[in-house]
């Protein structure tokens, strides 16, 4: 028997559980297939139990996910509770508490998956976003005056430290680097942010010294929007602030197929680091067998690949871009089986022996 992991599972709220269970029916998959152990500890956070007990996300229970080797979340949101509250108090406390600085959000296209993008095909459509994930407009800093009056003043400030923009793009120029196409992006709006976007630049500059295999762009972002749509072949690795991020992670997604497809990590290299989907709760999707399932393994996938567990994490992809080639086409709405016999095919392919052998 190889290593064990512990794993803390937060299924959330919406079609959270049941894209957790296929995901979580492949990982069993993988450690019969690759011989590790994997631990399940199930966390009941989310909008029903927000609900039921007040509880957010208690300190106890953060230290307890914290002390798991890596953690897996379904989606959070939930139509009960005034938005913002679950998704600041859990999904942003997890990433700011346990200091999970790096968003990573692959964007690629499988074959067989289409495309909202005329012309475009897998060879086309393949990079990675890296979204700084602690600071920026997310921070939470700022403040309002005359709240409810014709003189209300509001103030939502970003933040943005040497250190936090230091480590992001180190990874992202490391990243890069590892790629088959060296070149990483950086997406700022140095033309206005004169101070936040300035910063994010000029260490980008000194850093790529260090890096001079590393093919260096920069886009301001709402150029970059449009480059992405227009020329994503361009982009090989993405690197920006956190709200910047945000918002081209879901372009991004739906150029690969949109959020049933779209994987996620909250990374902090070498420690405790929460996978999730990029997409939400759905909760008009919930419990009716139509949620994409292959986010959440996929992300399931990314998990494997940051415990060291390269194989299996490789496998899970094929296992993935097999199950999409039995599908009559699969697109953002369209998924050509239900979320259950999805996660199974994905399984199927796990257990089949010829997988291993790259057949
Ligand atoms: C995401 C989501 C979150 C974010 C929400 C749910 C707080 O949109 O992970 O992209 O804005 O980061
Ligand atoms: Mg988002």
């Amino acid at each position: 028997m190889g290593k064990e992991y512990s794993i803390g599972v937060v299924p959330g709220d919406g079609i959270g559980p049941e894209i957790i269970t296929q995901a979580e029916k492949v990982l069993t998959a993988t450690e019969k297939a690759f011989g590790f152990r994997l631990n399940f500890t199930k966390y009941p956070l989310g909008g029903d139990h927000f609900l039921k007990t007040k509880q957010l996300l208690p300190e106890e229970i953060l230290t307890e996910l914290a002390s798991q080797k890596a953690i897996l979340l379904g989606a959070i949101g939930h139509p009960g509770v005034p938005p913002g509250i679950l998704e600041r108090e859990i999904v942003l406390s997890m990433r700011f508490r346990m200091d999970l600085y790096i968003n990573l959000r692959p964007i690629k296209l499988y074959p067989g998956v289409e495309t909202v993008l005329k012309g475009k095909g897998p060879d086309d459509i393949d990079l990675i976003i890296v979204r700084e994930n602690t600071e920026g407009l997310y921070a939470g800093v700022g403040g309002c005056l005359n709240r409810n009056t014709d003189k209300e003043v509001a103030v939502q400030e970003s933040i943005n430290t040497y250190g936090a923009v230091h480590r992001c793009l180190q990874y992202a120029f490391e990243l890069a680097g590892r790629r088959p196409r060296r070149k990483l992006t950086l997406v700022a709006k140095t033309n206005v942010l004169n101070y936040a976007s300035d910063l994010w630049k000029r260490v980008f500059d000194a850093l790529s010294l260090e890096y001079p295999e590393v093919e260096t762009n920069y886009n301001h972002i709402d150029a970059a929007n449009m480059w992405l749509v227009k020329n994503p072949e361009n982009y090989s690795v993405i690197v920006t602030d956190n709200l910047f991020g945000d918002i081209i992670s879901d372009l991004g997604a739906i150029l690969a197929g949109g959020l049933g497809l779209a994987a996620g990590g909250n990374i902090h290299p070498g420690k405790t680091s929460m996978f999730e989907p990029i997409g939400g709760s759905a909760p008009k999707y919930t419990g009716l067998d139509v949620a994409n399932p292959l986010a959440a393994i996929l992300s399931a996938g990314l998990m494997l690949d940051d415990l060291g567990e390269k194989e299996a994490a490789k496998a899970v992809e094929q296992a993935v871009i097999k199950t999409i080639s039995t599908m009559d086409g699969m697109s953002a709405g369209r998924m050509g089986a239900g979320t259950n016999a999805i996660g199974d095919r994905v399984r199927n392919f796990i257990l089949d022996p010829e997988l291993k052998k790259g057949g």
